[in-house]
């Protein structure tokens, strides 16, 4: 079974169970900047499981695309990747652990409508209670109608309880394992099977995650109106387990790229690490592109520049000629045909966006050479001078040795290391704020600006026409940062004339309506929105409307809002500027 097919399994096995289809929301979580990307397939579905009527139903199902960038270090290994699928089926506030268990069960060893994975080979994880909630007794005896009670275990709340960030919606959850070992683990005492998970013997296949629970400020604070239930099953690591491989780099989503990569070695791969950490950075970097990221020095571009240079450096490891990374683009695209089909449409952009960032980096590659070369007149290269050449040349220490030890020239790396580990705590410290929060900040003021920032989109659709539309968004609870597309400069007499729109709507203390309708009809209706194709059939349509019936804004869209306008305070636009060709970019604030 290849990846495909085991993913439009999963689809009809939950939609015959009477769940949506739901699509993938794009890798940047839109309205929420409190996490770079998407980490978790019920990331954008969060305001759902804290209550809010999800238009689809209660019932849903999907294939999220995620990427997690915390362990970059340990790719190269058998199972870590930067970016992944994740499948997922989901409650709110319906059924709850006797059919979660049971389904999830039955997907992993149905052979007509499932996987057909060995039950034998199957162990689980329940959640063993603390403080917060009890002991998962419930799970426990639904496992027990499956697989033979000594292969289900008790675990702390380290492993199993769940939750996206220290806000939100949370709970303890029961994690299924398949042992990928040729003869077979057998019965386990707790030891032995947290022993063969350390030496990835089993490999986490399914989460099933019992979200009852709210956290807020890191703690558990008590319950949710509703008992939801919340699945996640990464699928590289399912299609490793049904390929009978013990490492996803050699299951069908990697293995084209992997061969790609020996054919750009001179025929065969001479690190197997190296490769790995190409193939990884690289489908990573091109799924981001697709979604529209772009490689910059600030957050998401920060990253795609990361793992794009990344890639570059372990190129050169393997031999693969200058700029040939974005020959690998094709065959990413080609595995996505019909499940993402922005990648396949954009692959002329992805590769000329690839191909340009390898050709910079290779110049300051270049610069950084020259700069070594003035070095070569001392004995020996200070650690501070080797860490220079890698923080601001991206030179690796490696390198640096090397080069110099042909000059007879010696490389502190005592000193660098030092360096090195310095600026790593500094780094990883930056990087664990941006990976903190992790949900839609549904924080007040936030949520005051969201709503006037509907208001003056449509202020100025008023103003400057009907081809203006939303082309990003980024609201914190100081501002709201909004992209749109107009060709030229806003004047600021027009852009007085959108604040007042958008302050008579305040004054009047419009409400806030949300109602669900056919995607065409919202479109008849002229409701407001630039990504149609992203939504499901049957789309939430927020309006703001007076007393009066003045109608002074509509649009698609997931929340949340005020109830009413009346009291979010005087609304100002304190910038405009050009954003990229053709997208202007306006600060607004609410005093
Ligand atoms: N949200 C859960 C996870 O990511 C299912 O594991």
């Amino acid at each position: 079974m290849d990846s495909r097919e085991i993913r439009q399994r999963f689809l009809a096995f939950f939609e015959r169970r009477g769940h949506v289809i739901i699509p993938s929301s794009p890798l940047v979580p839109e309205n929420d900047p409190s996490v770079l990307f998407n980490t978790a397939g019920m990331q954008p579905l969060a305001p759902y499981l804290m209550g809010t009527p999800h238009p689809s139903g209660k019932r849903l199902a999907n294939s999220q695309k995620c990427v997690r960038t915390q362990d970059i270090e340990e790719v190269g290994d058998k199972t870590h990747d930067t970016f992944f699928e994740m499948l997922g089926n989901w409650s709110l506030g319906d059924y709850f652990k006797e059919d979660a268990i049971k389904w999830s069960f039955e997907f992993l060893t149905s052979k007509e409508e499932g996987l057909g994975l060995d039950p034998a080979r199957l162990y689980v994880t329940v959640f063993e209670g603390n403080d917060d909630a009890p002991r998962d007794n419930e799970a426990f005896e639904v496992w027990k109608k499956f697989i033979p009670e000594n292969r289900v275990y008790f675990m702390s709340a380290k492993s199993n309880w769940w939750s996206p960030g220290d806000n939100g919606p949370c709970g303890p959850d029961t994690e299924m394992f398949y042992d990928i070992t040729e003869r077979g683990l057998g019965d386990m005492t707790k030891d032995e099977y947290m022993a063969a998970d350390d030496r990835q013997d089993v490999v986490e296949i399914w989460n099933d995650v019992f979200m009852e629970y709210e956290k807020k400020d890191g703690k558990v604070i008590g319950k949710l109106v509703t008992k939801n239930v919340d699945t996640g099953s990464g699928l590289e690591r399912v299609v490793m387990a049904i390929q009978g491989k013990d490492n996803v780099f050699d299951t069908d989503l990697f293995a084209p790229i992997m061969q790609k990569i020996a054919d750009l070695s001179g025929g065969e791969i001479n690190n197997i690490r190296s490769a790995r950490i190409v193939a990884d950075h690289v489908r990573t970097a091109v799924m981001m592109i697709a979604d529209g990221v772009h490689p910059s020095n600030t957050d998401q571009g920060y990253i795609l520049r990361r793992l794009l240079r990344r890639a570059v450096r372990y190129a050169d490891v393997l031999g693969i000629g200058h700029n040939m990374l974005s020959d690998l683009v094709p065959i990413v695209a080609e595995k996505y045909k019909g499940v993402y089909d922005n990648v396949a449409l954009q692959t002329d952009v992805i590769v000329k966006e690839i191909w340009e960032e390898e050709d910079k980096f290779r110049k300051t590659l270049e610069r950084g050479i020259k700069e070594l070369t003035h070095l070569f007149g001392s004995k020996a290269i200070s650690g501070e001078d080797a860490f220079k050449l890698f923080s601001t040349y991206g030179f690796p220490v490696e390198m640096t040795e090397e080069l110099a030890g042909e000059q007879g020239v010696s490389v502190d790396r005592v000193a660098f290391d030092i360096e090195f580990k310095k600026h790593q705590a500094l780094s990883r410290a930056g990087a664990e704020q941006k990976f903190k929060g992790g949900l839609a900040d549904g924080g007040e003021k936030t949520t005051a600006l969201h709503t006037a920032t509907h208001l003056m989109l449509a202020g100025l659709r008023k103003y400057l026409g009907d081809g203006v539309h939303q082309a990003g968004s980024n609201i914190t609870e100081e501002r709201t940062r909004f992209d749109f597309t107009y060709p030229q400069k806003v004047e600021r007499d027009v852009l007085d004339k959108v604040e007042a729109y958008v302050n008579e709507a305040i004054s009047k203390g419009c409400t806030v309506k949300i109602e669900q309708m056919k995607k065409e009809e919202a479109k008849a209706k002229g409701v407001e929105g630039s990504f149609w194709e992203k939504y499901p059939d049957i789309v939430n349509v927020y309006s703001i409307v007076a007393e009066d019936g003045t109608q002074y804004s509509a649009e698609l869209c997931g929340g949340p809002h005020v109830q009413e306008t009346g009291s979010i305070g005087t609304f100002k636009i304190v910038k405009e500027e050009a954003s990229s060709s053709g997208i202007r970019r306006v600060k607004g604030i609410l005093e």
